[in-house]
């Protein structure tokens, strides 16, 4: 049979780089007791106002058809958010609704690049980057984000890699895997070069509320960025709801307009009841956000004082998010090795740094999201592995 091209160009793009994550599920499911830090899944439920709110919508009738840009209420409740966040007035037709960042961030792309064009983003990234790229047929051209900055995206690296099919400057702000936190300089500069090759620029926004301190610039509050800064985000981290899928862009609206008809064949519309339930999360600050950001900076402590120069294991600080990165070369194994091996012999189930681009060769992710006896013991567990390798 014949496919479409697209089915090769994402071929080992998808479930192939959570290995290690299935494993780890199909050794729980028999039985076998696995400390899993390896996918970032919030540690509370959705606070139970957006369940009652999402409930009460359904029950009263908000089950029809939605149209292709959104609920009205939510349109409303996001263009007051993002006026209030940029200082600009941003209209409902620069919104648009989404099941989750993912859904937007495909939709975006399909609508900004295509075959022979190029989009400039960091190295490491979200496991998912490089498919929705490469979905519309462009090319992904990764810019190394530099353990020494922290890894924040340096504009001299992008600037190195800029070429005249370069379309999309892709950023990640807060980070996942790294946990880094773009500054308002760091944007300066990465939106000077911007507006001079006049590239988009895409911003995934989905970890703003989970910044350990500190505060967060986005490129769309830049005025002089906002006519080609795309923000995309949703409730999915700031509100333990993952599984609404529940997501938006926001930009020009010229864009907008554009993107509508992909919007409208990729989905006739989202869920009104869970539109309702989003236009109360993103109306006022989330009630769980505070305490998910105590426990995952704790955690990151927690793993540093626990393994970094132990065994040669030099442990990042995250400033944001839900993962920290460990950097294990000094034991001679792959992220990939190391991470198939922790789990064979002690139970512990990390992500291969390679799973989020090849800088993050020899290195590990560790999600921050699992209490803290069980962080501890997969410390201990991985300072022991660890320890084996390096007597190898
Ligand atoms: C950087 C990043 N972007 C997007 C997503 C997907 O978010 P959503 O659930 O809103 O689709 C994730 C999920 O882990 C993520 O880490």
């Amino acid at each position: 049979m014949r496919y479409a091209a697209i089915t090769e160009r994402l071929q080992g793009l998808g479930g192939a780089k959570w290995e290690v994550h299935a494993m780890a599920k199909a050794m729980a499911q028999t039985g076998q007791e696995v400390i899993a830090l390896t996918i970032g899944e919030p540690d509370v439920p959705p606070p139970d106002e957006l369940l009652d709110k999402a409930n009460a919508a359904m029950r009263g009738g908000r089950v029809g058809y939605s149209n292709g840009r959104g609920e009205p209420g939510l349109l409303a409740a996001l263009a007051a958010r993002y006026t209030k966040r940029t200082g600009r007035s941003i209209g409902p037709n620069q919104v648009m609704c989404f099941p989750g960042t993912q859904t937007s961030l495909y939709a975006v792309l399909t609508a900004l690049v295509g075959p022979g064009d190029e989009v400039l983003v960091g190295d490491p990234m979200y496991a998912t980057y490089e498919a929705v790229i490469r979905a519309p047929g462009a090319a992904p051209v990764s810019v190394p984000l530099r353990p020494e900055f922290g890894f924040r995206m340096q504009a001299e690296d992008v600037a190195a890699r800029i070429t005249p099919a370069s379309r999309v400057l892709f950023l990640n702000t807060p980070h996942n895997p790294t946990g880094a936190v773009l500054t308002r300089e760091d944007l300066v500069a990465l939106g000077r070069l911007a507006r001079e090759h006049d590239l988009w620029i895409l911003s995934d926004e989905v970890y703003e509320e989970l910044i350990f301190g500190g505060s967060f610039t986005s490129p769309l509050d830049m005025a002089d960025l906002a006519e080609r800064t795309i923000a995309v985000s949703s409730i999915s981290k700031s509100h333990a709801a993952p599984g609404f899928r529940s997501g938006w862009a926001v930009g020009p609206g010229e864009f907008m307009a554009r993107l509508l008809p992909v919007a409208e064949t990729m989905l006739f519309g989202n869920q009104p009841f869970i539109a309702d339930m989003t236009a109360l999360a993103v109306s006022k600050p989330s009630p769980v956000a505070p305490g998910m950001v105590e426990r995952f900076a704790h955690r990151a402590r927690m793993i540093r004082e626990a393994l970094h120069g132990v065994n040669a294991l030099h442990v990042h600080e995250p400033s944001a998010g839900m993962f920290t990165v460990i950097d294990i070369r000094a034991t001679g194994l792959s992220g990939e090795d190391f991470a198939r091996k922790l789990l064979m012999e002690e139970r512990v189930a990390v992500m291969p740094g390679e799973s989020f681009g090849p800088s993050l060769n020899g290195w590990l992710r560790l999600s921050l999201t699992r209490p803290d006896d069980e962080t501890a013991e997969a410390c201990r567990r991985i300072a022991a592995f660890a320890a084996r390798q390096m007597e190898m």
